[in-house]
């Protein structure tokens, strides 16, 4: 399955998620293999995987992690059979290379950071995948800050127009996370007792569960 992780708006959490994702997906099933597609040409995810930038498909420092860096969408292998997810970690742009790129993938999940512009964010990001075959797997609120009314309000907002397109796991705002990748490390290897690094598991289990309602 080739999930893309995207939004077009910077630093609400795409490669954050991409990451951790990656990892629970492995560490739920030994067996599993993923295959990190880093698609940013800012290669952060990259960095993070591998020791040196390699070209072609590398192994990550992670069992079951391998790393491509994607410059031009051609470079995407054409089959990825011998993975079981392939997770494209894409760039915050709106153009024909996304474009591209979103239409290499199954399904794209959105993560969303709660903002007055969140709604209309996400209409332009569901318009650019209805124009692929890839299906709107579902809208992924991050950064979300109990404690404030407005991001509150504003997920009730998103869960009655978007009803079950929206994650029912929500990524906190967290030090936890935000230091973790800081440090190089998973939010689960960082304080994997913690809630915050909690929810990347009920993460992966809610993709696999919405992952296999649409194959
Ligand atoms: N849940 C979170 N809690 C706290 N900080 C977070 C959280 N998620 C991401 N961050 C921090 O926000 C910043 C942007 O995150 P990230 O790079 O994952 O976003 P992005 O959408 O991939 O950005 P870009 O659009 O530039 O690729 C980073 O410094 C990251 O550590
Ligand atoms: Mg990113």
């Amino acid at each position: 399955m080739r999930i893309a992780i995207y939004n077009h708006k910077g630093g609400v959490g795409k490669t954050t998620t991409a990451i951790n994702l990656a990892y629970s997906l492995t560490k739920f099933n030994p067996e599993c293999k993923v295959l990190f597609a880093d698609c940013d040409k800012q290669q952060n995810a990259a960095r993070f995987f591998c020791e040196k930038a390699a070209s072609g498909i590398s192994e990550s420092r992670y069992k079951g992690i391998s790393v491509i860096s994607v410059a031009d969408p051609a470079e995407l292998p054409v089959s990825s059979e011998e993975y079981d997810f392939m997770l494209l970690d894409m760039p915050p742009a709106l153009d024909s290379r996304t474009e591209t790129l979103l239409a290499a993938a199954d399904s794209v999940i959105v993560p969303v950071e709660l903002g007055s512009f969140a709604v209309q964010g996400i209409a332009d990001v569901t318009a650019a995948i209805s124009r692929s075959e890839t299906v709107f797997l579902g809208a992924l609120v991050t950064r979300f800050d109990r404690k404030n009314s407005a991001d509150v309000e504003m997920l009730d907002l998103i869960r009655h127009q978007l009803g079950a397109k929206v994650f029912d796991t929500i990524i906190p705002q967290s030090k936890i996370i935000c230091n973790s990748i800081n440090y190089r490390m998973t939010a689960a290897e960082y304080m994997g007792w913690l809630e915050p690094a909690k929810c990347f598991d009920r993460l992966a289990a809610e993709v696999i569960r919405k992952g296999t309602a649409i194959c």
